[in-house]
């Protein structure tokens, strides 16, 4: 078994170059499939949800090669059954994608029902109320979602809740569908935008990404590309948090600093310094941090993603600090965790409220979800003692190289293999 050991306590000092977008990534991955040509995307992080989607596509038929660390070539001509694997689909929340692009592209998908971080129900009715809309009949059967339409025509597609994964997948669906497709209500992520200047690059038709109405003209042709996907808004965060934590100066480079504005700006309420310069931002840290109260919403809120590490840092803020989880259903159960820390939190439903303490303790904790997992490294690197985070699987499906960065700004962190009663470190 592999855990993180942190020794906490260090400051952290010097420079991070952030990764490609991993939600940009598992949704322009699989956006491949609509392409009639053969397509090469840049600046991919080199994360397990990457090599696993990629994987999955491969496994249908595409051509897949990596050209470096960073870059796939993408041939996905050799997909002639729209049918996912079962055993790879059912861990990942975004191979659901796969429902999207399949069916713009043959009219026909079989996807195994998603799976990935777990908190909450996690449903997928408003993707396939957006799929009938565009005349798509869907059965579950076996796991199995089957999806099938005679002809994808556009229409009206209001979204009863605010979706990443709807918005992602009705424009996968629409943009080789008949006519227009107006999303209302759409999700505005960076993602998303990401996702439709990728799908313009091949000579779609998507305008309006970025607000709450976009705008889809079909198009029967999509050619290939290439295409430099945008850097992670959370990997950035959570290094800012970390830095906020351990204190220090830290500046992370190949962000876009509006995309962090609502992070920055929680941040600077707690007394962070935050500079913000083109393509990059320094984080410096000194005295203890400010208490404040956050409330997750859909972008350009503050992102549910970051939740758990910005709890991280209130948990040693001075004074009492309301976290309300709006997007969410169940996304605390790593509070348990903070708490082996000595951290003092209590929930009551969506509502968490942190009583500062002084200091975290290290102990042993689980990752018990990919941004679970980073709260745990956020919060040992300011702890006192040495903290174990186990279930580090969660964390190597979304950070590139996590114990690398960390340790190049002076952090105390190794990735150790346990076997039985022997610890090996490497
Ligand atoms: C994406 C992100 C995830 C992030 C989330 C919210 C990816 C791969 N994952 O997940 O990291 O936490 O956005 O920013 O990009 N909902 C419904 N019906 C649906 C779909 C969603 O009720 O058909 C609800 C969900 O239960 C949740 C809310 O809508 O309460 C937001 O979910 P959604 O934006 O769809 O999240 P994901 O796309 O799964």
């Amino acid at each position: 078994m592999e855990k993180f050991e942190i020794h906490g306590g260090r400051r952290l000092n010097g420079t991070i170059k952030i990764s490609g977008a991993k939600n940009a990534a598992v949704a322009i991955i699989p956006a491949v499939i609509l392409s009639d040509g053969i397509c090469r995307i840049e600046n991919l992080p080199d994360i397990n949800d990457v090599v696993a989607i990629a994987q999955i596509l491969k496994k249908m038929g595409a051509s897949v090669k990596r050209i470096d660390k960073t870059t796939l070539e993408i041939d996905s001509k050799g997909i002639r059954n729209p049918v996912a694997d079962y055993d790879l689909v059912r861990h990942m929340r975004a191979s659901s994608y796969l429902m999207g692009a399949l069916l713009g592209q043959f009219h026909r998908a079989e996807v195994a029902l998603p799976g990935g971080c777990d908190f909450g129900v996690r449903p997928v009715d408003q993707h396939l109320k957006g799929f009938g809309i565009l005349g798509a009949k869907h059965t579950v059967e076996g796991g199995m979602i089957k999806i099938n339409a005679d002809s994808l025509v556009g229409d009206h597609v209001y979204l009863d809740v605010v979706s990443v994964g709807a918005t992602v997948n009705i424009m996968l669906a629409a943009v080789k569908a008949k006519g227009r497709t107006t999303i209302e209500n759409a999700a505005k992520e960076p993602h998303i935008v990401d996702l439709a200047n990728f799908l313009n690059s091949m000579g779609a038709d998507v305008r309006g990404a970025g607000t709450d109405v976009i705008k889809i003209n079909g198009v029967d042709f999509l050619r290939g590309t290439t295409y430099s996907i945008i850097p992670d808004q959370i990997e950035a965060g959570t290094y800012m948090a970390a830095a906020a934590s351990a204190g220090g100066d830290v500046t992370l480079l190949n962000v876009i600093p509006k995309h962090l504005e609502s992070i920055t700006a929680k941040l600077r309420e707690m007394g962070v310094s935050v500079e913000e310069n083109d393509e990059s931002v320094r984080v410096v840290c000194s005295d203890r941090l400010k208490r404040c109260n956050v409330k997750t919403m859909p972008h350009p809120g503050f992102p549910t993603d970051m939740q758990p590490q910005i709890a991280a840092l209130l948990a040693t803020a001075n004074g009492t600090s309301i976290i309300h989880e709006a997007v969410w259903d169940n996304r605390f159960k790593y509070v348990e965790e903070l708490r082996r820390m000595g951290a003092e939190i209590n929930v009551d439903g969506k509502i968490a409220v942190v009583e500062g303490v002084d200091r975290l303790k290290g102990a042993p904790v689980k990752a018990t979800d990919l941004r679970a997992g980073a709260a745990m490294i956020v919060a040992a690197l300011g702890a006192e003692g040495v903290t174990y985070v186990e279930d580090i699987t969660h964390i190597d499906r979304g950070y590139e190289h996590v114990v690398e960065k960390l340790t190049g700004v002076g952090a105390d962190i190794k990735r150790i293999f346990t076997n039985d009663n022997v610890t090996n470190t490497a």
